[in-house]
């Protein structure tokens, strides 16, 4: 309990932080606000940039077998007839027959402590359901009275390009997950490139779900971006790639710096039918281990269905033996919100320093939203002023930098604490002097709160060395 309590407070706290120093605004907040849709403010983005910048670089730069795609948000409407989502993307619907607020029956069951997940059926959800409705209370009125659980499809329906009076009834879609537009390029991107099998498309790109219940923060939205790879292999060869694959991806959070203790895997025990193995990787979020990531094995499904849609053969044919087979897919799909969450969450830290809280995100330098703070040492002496701004003007080309002559130095120090800035330069009436007495400046490093003197001169590759990016 006194543990739910502490994890409570934190996502409260980070929450806080990220309203308060331009992280995460919620969206249309002057109108009232629009729930489950966030805005991301001006370190937000930064961040969301460089974790976004990170995945391209593990998943498409570094990789000689992968490339990469930005297809259309919208798509020819019988895609999603073909990839299932149109019959069977749904979540498990109950509605309080009270206050008609609506929730997943899933979660329901799960806050009372009872499995069930949204891949159940929805008979033996029912039933389960059914059977534990003394106890099930409606988070918004409290009673314990719902309707019957329904299906409630999650795609997004849209008027686009439709002119008719009542389009609702040949709707397009806004894309449910971005990997769509990765399997009807496929074939494209083998035709335009030199790829062969095995070899991947990565996409980054915005994706849109009419989630029901729409809870903790960032985590689930109803617009959010998706980061996509799927690879194709040989039928024989899937499961020796998702294996390679799952150990990748699961580096690629160390590397962002993620302590290991707070990621774990979930096998999927539900799987649908056409899956070999499906796990995600889960983070340790203030409201527990919850999915960061799926790695899944799809076998040939993807392809086999826009074939049969399409009617144009998706198969392949090995340039070398002639063979000819439709390829299976292994797929990695993260969300960058909720990768965004668990790095705030893990570089979060609250220190006892001179007897006062210091917060400090000690968040990975290369996603760090400004590298570099500047500061003249006194906000009312031109000279230093005019110093600190050239020295700012010198490194803002090459590094995301910050000039801040407001408030005392302390201040200053603390308000980049809070939004993770590695190193802060403080220049002072010796900077102004010649060397070799004088011309040094005073860097400040995050973590340690150390201070060294560096020469003007030499700044450029000091942060060379110590930022690497
Ligand atoms: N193509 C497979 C796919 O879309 P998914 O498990 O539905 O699989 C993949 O979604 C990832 O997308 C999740 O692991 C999560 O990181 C992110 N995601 C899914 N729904 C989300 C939502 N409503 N809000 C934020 N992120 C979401």
């Amino acid at each position: 309990m006194a543990k739910n309590k502490e994890n409570n407070e934190l996502m409260e706290k980070i929450v806080s932080l990220c309203k308060r120093r331009g992280f995460v605004y919620p969206s249309s907040e002057i109108y009232g606000g629009f729930s489950a849709i966030y805005d991301f403010g001006p370190y937000g983005v930064e961040l969301e940039n460089n974790i976004k910048k990170e995945w391209w670089k593990t998943m498409v730069q570094m990789r000689d077998d992968i490339v990469g795609l930005d297809s259309a948000i919208f798509m020819h409407p019988k895609i999603w007839e073909a990839s299932g989502h149109v019959g069977g993307f749904s979540d498990p619907l109950a509605e309080c027959k009270r206050c008609h607020s609506r929730a997943r029956a899933d979660q329901l069951l799960q806050e009372i402590g009872v499995n069930a997940d949204e891949k159940m059926g929805l008979e033996e959800l029912n039933k389960i359901f059914e059977k534990n409705k003394e106890k099930i209370k409606c988070p918004a009125c409290g009673k314990s009275d719902f309707t019957e659980i329904r299906k409630f499809n999650l795609l997004v329906k849209s008027n686009l390009g439709n002119f008719t009076e009542d389009w609702s009834k040949e709707p397009v879609y806004l894309r449910g997950e971005t990997c769509q537009g990765i399997y009807v390029n496929y074939q494209n991107v083998l035709d335009s490139t030199r790829v062969k099998i095995p070899f991947g498309i990565a996409q980054i790109g915005k994706a849109f779900r009419n989630e029901i219940t729409a809870r903790q923060f960032i985590f689930r939205t109803r617009e959010f971006e998706q980061m996509e790879m799927q690879y194709f292999t040989k039928p024989d060869e899937e499961m020796k790639e998702y294996e390679k694959l799952r150990e990748f991806r699961w580096k690629f959070y160390l590397g962002l710096g993620i302590k290991e203790k707070n990621l774990k895997w979930r096998k999927h025990e539900n799987l649908v039918f056409y899956a070999k193995e499906a796990y995600d990787i889960e983070y340790n979020y203030p409201f527990g281990f919850a999915e960061l990531e799926g790695v899944h094995a799809r076998g040939d499904y993807d392809l086999t269905q826009h074939s049969k849609y399409s009617g144009k053969d998706l198969s392949y044919a090995d340039p070398i033996t002639n063979e000819k087979y439709m390829p299976h897919i292994i797929e990695s799909s993260a969300g960058t919100a909720r990768t965004f969450l668990a790095v705030l969450c893990d570089a979060y830290n609250e220190e006892k320093v001179n007897g006062e809280t210091r917060v400090v995100l000690k968040i990975k330098k290369e996603l760090a939203p400004i590298k570099i703070a500047v500061f003249p040492l006194l906000k009312n002496k031109p000279e230093l002023v005019k110093k600190a701004k050239e020295i700012y003007d010198s490194l803002k080309s090459q590094y995301m930098c910050e000039f801040d002559d407001n408030g005392n130095i302390g201040k200053r120090y603390r308000r980049q604490d809070e939004i993770g800035t590695p190193y802060c330069i403080t220049v002072d009436f010796d900077s102004l002097e010649n060397p070799p007495a004088g011309g040094d400046i005073t860097v400040r490093d995050r973590d340690s709160m150390k201070q060294e003197r560096v020469k003007i001169e030499e700044l450029e590759n000091y942060f060379k060395d110590k930022l690497n990016c």
